[in-house]
């Protein structure tokens, strides 16, 4: 039989044995998910016994309203396309005809191209670096607020937290600017979908969200691609069905909806003593690196997120984080300053022994690195968004694009805040902050 590369891969990098401190939250292990023995049984398709996720009314229904009860949602629809489809359906839902919305700017690259696609144009608001060098920061209900105030014709605000690093913002206080304002608020919520277990009262949907989506397979038992797109008014909840099935694929794995239902039994059941168990870990973990000398995110974070800065020790969070797989850890992200790991309830506790080993083995070279260089200002705009991604384009380097419009996002971190958006003017400033990230090359229109 010929070879699978791919397959090969995967069994080279799972015999390493090393820590799984990335996604997906089931670690491969997780007990919830043994019910579902051979996967390819379960491999199946839309016939009268198995009902069908966009009409559902048989046992997809029933699974969903039992979600849908768990997180006290008006609905809640299953996505198999990961919460990148949960983000095309709230924009489409919140926004159908196109127009204008409020969107903070550390954003996934899924929600700008979305945009651009049911022509929606963004009015941007930056978020104040207030987490530590180096992080994106937090969105104010303030410049929600005047964003909102400039732009009464806007439709929606649109939010991502928390951002990849963990760091949560003021959700409480821009869902009473928008109430005020009579919008609804849209909050990419990837990363927190285990927030109502492990932070009572800060998931989004508990802070006054209208829509808002959980990427379920980054932190809980679910296999990879599963999301919840949950609605909290009822006004979205009759056409949500046929918004996700304009982007979605017309055959959503049953696997990957079995996972979603499994994951809700033991959320009912386990959830808030296994995240409380957890954050303890956790907990101690940040302990040992404070002590080592690495810094913590400042102000509200994700209990049961681990973002250690390595800039203090000298080292980028590149190098540690190449150190740390030497040591037999794998990260979930790193960039310049960052080591980023996603721990789940599914990590033994000799992972967490491994873990503070391999942090205690990081050189220090004790010549602190310099701060980062933030995005402070927007590029100007020569085109929507939608002109600029669907143009002819091409890609050229970093160092002659200055000028030129971009045609896609170009960001240091991949949920980060682009420095550049599609339709925006590459200037001095953007080129000279990009090839800072070490990113040399862009698509821009021809
Ligand atoms: C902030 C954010 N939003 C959305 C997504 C997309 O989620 P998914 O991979 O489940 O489609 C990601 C993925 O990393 C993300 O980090």
């Amino acid at each position: 039989m010929s070879a699978s590369p791919l397959l090969n891969a995967l069994e080279q990098h799972l015999a390493l044995g090393r820590v799984p401190m990335h996604m997906p939250g089931h670690k491969g292990i997780a007990s919830p998910l043994d019910r579902m023995g051979d996967l390819l049984r379960l491999d199946t398709t839309e016939i009268p016994d198995t009902d069908s996720l966009y009409e559902a009314a048989g046992p997809i229904a029933e699974a969903m309203e039992r979600a849908s009860a768990l997180y006290k949602t008006k609905r809640t629809l299953f996505s198999a396309g990961g919460c990148s489809l949960c983000i095309q359906t709230m924009l489409r839902l919140a926004v159908p005809q196109g127009g204008k919305i409020v969107a903070g700017r550390t954003i996934h690259r899924s929600a700008v191209n979305a945009m651009a696609l049911l022509d929606i144009t963004p009015v941007w608001v930056l978020p104040r670096p207030d987490a530590g060098d180096g992080l994106p920061g937090r969105i104010y209900p303030q410049d929600i607020e005047a964003a909102l105030t400039e732009n009464p014709d806007a439709c929606a605000v649109y939010v991502t937290t928390p951002d990849y690093y963990g760091v949560l913002c003021d959700l409480k206080g821009i869902s009473a600017v928008c109430r005020a304002h009579g919008v609804p608020l849209l909050v990419d919520n990837a990363h927190g979908a285990h927030l109502k277990f492990a932070a009572p009262g800060a998931h989004p949907l508990e802070r006054g969200a209208s829509i808002t989506c959980d990427s379920a397979h980054k932190t809980l038992p679910v296999m990879t691609g599963g999301a919840w797109l949950h609605i909290a008014e009822d006004a979205y909840c009759a056409e949500a069905p046929s918004a996700m099935a304009l982007f979605g694929s017309t055959s959503p794995s049953y696997p990957i909806m079995v996972s979603l239902d499994l994951c809700r039994a033991w959320l009912e059941e386990e959830g808030t003593a296994a995240f409380s168990r957890l954050k303890e870990q956790v907990e101690d973990v940040r302990r040992h690196a404070l002590a080592l000398g690495m810094t913590l995110p400042q102000g509200e974070w994700d209990p049961v997120r681990i973002t250690i800065g390595t800039g203090p020790l000298g080292l980028t969070g590149h190098t540690a984080a190449e150190l740390l797989r030497q040591q037999g850890v794998e990260p979930e992200y790193a960039d310049g300053l960052h080591v980023v790991l996603i721990p789940s309830p599914f990590n033994p506790e000799k992972d967490y022994v491994r873990l503070k080993n391999a942090l205690s083995a990081l050189p220090g070279c004790r010549t602190p690195l310099p701060k980062a260089g933030t995005v402070t200002a927007l590029p100007k705009v020569a085109a929507s968004p939608r002109q600029a991604l669907l143009a002819p384009g091409e890609r050229i380097a970093i160092d002659d694009s200055v000028g030129r419009i971009a045609a896609e996002a170009s960001c240091p971190c991949p949920p980060g805040v682009p420095v550049v958006a599609p339709g925006e003017i590459i200037d001095q400033e953007a080129a000279k902050i990009l090839k800072s990230y070490g990113i040399c090359e862009i698509k821009v229109i021809k």
